[in-house]
């Protein structure tokens, strides 16, 4: 039906389009030469819009509150934006979506962490253990969690409009949809409508059966607008260190060079590809030392770690 009734105008703007409809039902014909003319002068404006200058400008950022990380991605994550944060277990995907949201509530910015496998009480306590009272953010009423939540997309939706979070956590998708069926899914769909009509920044969690190495997608790493991939590998197949690795973020000049980084006592961080090399100097080291006392070790002394 539509294309009954704009047969061919349908890259003129809405407002051009007005005009160019007015004109012709007063005419009561086409009118080619006027068409081109609104034309002309669409792009023009486009043109003007998607200056690169005036872009960057125009882009907010949200900072993550990883230390070293926001740098590798002009300062933040843009506004809106919808992120996978994904990789095998145990490779710090949870600290870094807490530490996210931890850096929203400082600024006192609303967030909401929906989990679909924790307990809050789970999450509460693994933010402590970083020295940040996520239980605080909460009484305030600037921080939500949801442990083991069985919400469903309607309801998530009314939290939305009720608390207006600006940073979102979904940990993990892989619990709430099915891998092949949620790009199609009318619940994920309502949902990433809010998330992009209301421009709430979201991490959303995705779990990998292998690592960085291993060049393989799923679904869900086609509907973000940024990936960002944790691992944890052995470096010189001795000293063992997690990587993350930025494999894209729309509107961003990224660096994609595999990045390690440490548990601190302040969450994740950078550790610099410096500091990794001394960081294995020394480990080796001690591992030679080890290796060359072994008559020393009394057979009935408990095993201690490396
Ligand atoms: N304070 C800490 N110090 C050192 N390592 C930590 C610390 N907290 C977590 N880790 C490491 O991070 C891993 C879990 O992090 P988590 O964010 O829960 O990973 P994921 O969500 O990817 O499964 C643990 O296996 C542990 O080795
Ligand atoms: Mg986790």
């Amino acid at each position: 039906m539509i294309r009954d009734k704009y047969p061919i105008h349908t890259t003129l703007s809405t407002s051009a389009m007005r005009i160019l409809e007015r004109y012709e039902k007063e005419l009561g014909a086409k009118n080619l030469v006027l068409e081109q003319a609104l034309l002309g002068m669409d792009k023009l404006r486009f043109r003007e819009k998607i200056d690169p200058q005036s872009v960057s400008r125009i882009i907010k950022r949200t900072r993550t509150g990883i230390r070293g990380f926001d740098e590798l991605i002009e300062g933040g994550i843009p506004e809106g934006f919808v992120v996978v944060v994904t990789g095998p277990p145990g490779t710090g995907k949870t600290t870094f979506s807490i530490q996210f949201l931890l850096e929203g509530v400082k600024n006192n910015e609303r967030c909401i962490y929906f989990s679909f496998e924790e307990k809050v009480e789970q999450i509460i306590k693994q933010s402590l253990r970083f020295g940040w009272d996520a239980g605080e953010y909460i009484d305030k009423g600037y921080l939500e969690i949801f442990g083991f939540t069985m919400l469903s997309s309607e309801e998530i939706i009314e939290i939305f409009n009720v608390f207006k979070p600006r940073r979102v956590v979904f940990d993990s998708l892989n619990i709430f949809f099915d891998e092949k069926e949620f790009r199609k899914s009318a619940q994920w769909r309502n949902i990433l409508k809010e998330i992009r009509d209301k421009k709430i920044t979201c991490l959303v969690i995705t779990e990998k059966k292998h690592g960085l190495d291993v060049r393989e997608f799923d679904d869900f790493d086609f509907m973000g607008d940024g990936t960002i991939f944790l691992d944890k590998k052995l470096m010189k197949e001795l000293y063992p260190t997690y990587f993350f690795q930025i494999q894209k973020m729309r509107l961003t000049k990224i660096n994609e060079i595999q990045q390690p980084f440490e548990f601190s006592d302040h969450g994740i961080e950078l550790v610099g590809a410096r500091n990794l090399e001394r960081r294995i100097a020394v480990f080796a080291t001690s591992k030679k030392v080890q290796e060359e006392i072994p008559t020393k070790v009394n057979p009935d002394d408990p095993v201690r770690p490396v």
